[in-house]
């Protein structure tokens, strides 16, 4: 008799998640370069009342002239936040246009500013809306231009959890991503991936789980309790960028510091090229901040440099003087 192969879980698929302030285009083409990623998503462009110029996307996705992927070649999804339909419509046609690789639609955002122009998470407490906003932009931009949404579980409890997430699937979106926490529960552990297998059951598109995966464990935790296979992965990547490839392959070994610290000196170094010379330390050491909860090298580094500005300084101090002084 045959023994069948021993077949190990299958690989989820595993998205890079939009992170405002931190996630830019510099970062998501260095992390993308460590591997296991097969799409990223753009910080949110906000759409108000106007047709944003080209050089408003451009700034934000300069992957957009690259055919709308990082560096390493992965691709790139735009995302809006917004609440007027026909704006976030015509916006997204202007992405299409520009060769976005798709548009990605914000249903999640908590932050106060934002929610009180109606925008983010506020906006599943009506999922009438959600679901007009859902279809005018997919009716808007080619067809071979997909459109996916991002939500949490609700804005203060969870009891319109599954409309939106219907209003999305039949307003003809492709993915939808479940970031596992209400907007009332913030950034605070636990996230919620039991209440994914509910949204899954209530819709027919495929559903990407998103919250508080640092480690292999979680990312094996949320798959089995969400009974998702695809993962969308933020401060856990960002914290330990060999995260998403330690996901896909359990026995390879995890990343070492001496693999990541030449991306940490081109972060800095491209820093140099791109921001004002004032910016420029403070965002190396908020990546540094996350790296440091994974790897003891990272938190000497940070301890290093912790109360320095100048990046002369910060050259010297941790990379030898030999990068960053373009
Ligand atoms: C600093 C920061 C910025 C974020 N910006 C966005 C954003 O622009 N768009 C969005 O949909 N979600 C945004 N998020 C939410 C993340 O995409 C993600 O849903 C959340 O961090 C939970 O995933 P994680 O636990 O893997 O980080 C942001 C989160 C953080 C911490």
């Amino acid at each position: 008799m045959q023994t069948p192969p021993r077949e190990g879980p299958a690989a989820p698929r595993i998205l890079l998640a939009p992170m405002e302030g931190l996630l830019d285009h510099l970062l998501r083409d260095i992390i993308t370069q460590v591997g296991g990623v097969d799409r990223c998503v753009s910080e949110f462009i906000r759409v108000t009342d106007t047709l944003l110029p080209d050089h408003v996307f451009l700034r934000r996705i300069p992957e957009l002239n690259h055919g709308s992927r990082t560096g390493a070649g992965v691709p790139v999804r735009a995302q809006l936040l917004g609440s007027d339909p026909a704006m976030l419509a015509a916006n997204a046609v202007a992405l299409a246009r520009l060769g976005a690789e798709g548009v990605d639609l914000n249903f999640g955002c908590p932050a106060p500013t934002v929610n009180r122009h109606r925008g983010g998470a506020v906006l599943l407490d009506e999922p009438e809306l959600v679901h007009e906003i859902v279809a005018a932009v997919r009716r808007a931009v080619p067809a071979e231009v997909p459109v996916s949404a991002k939500m949490r579980l609700g804005h203060r409890d969870e009891s319109r959890m599954l409309d939106c997430a219907r209003a999305i699937d039949t307003a003809g979106a492709a993915e939808l991503v479940v970031h596992a926490r209400t907007k009332v529960h913030g950034y605070r552990p636990p996230a919620y991936w039991d209440r994914l297998a509910l949204i899954r059951e209530a819709v027919s598109l495929p559903v990407v789980a998103n919250g508080e995966m640092w480690t292999v464990d979680d990312a094996r935790r949320c798959l089995a309790q969400s009974g998702c296979d695809a993962l969308m992965l933020g401060r856990g990547m960002v914290a330990d960028p060999g995260l998403a490839l330690a996901i896909r392959r359990p026995d390879a070994p995890p990343l070492a510091w001496d693999d990541l610290l030449p991306l940490v000196a081109t972060f800095w170094s491209r820093l140099g090229e791109t921001i004002a010379p004032r910016a420029r330390a403070g965002r190396l050491k908020q990546w540094l901040n996350l790296l440091r909860r994974r790897f003891p090298e990272a938190e000497a580094a940070w301890v290093l440099v912790r109360e320095v500005e100048d990046p002369d300084r910060v050259t010297a101090l941790l990379f030898g003087g030999g990068t960053g002084s373009d």
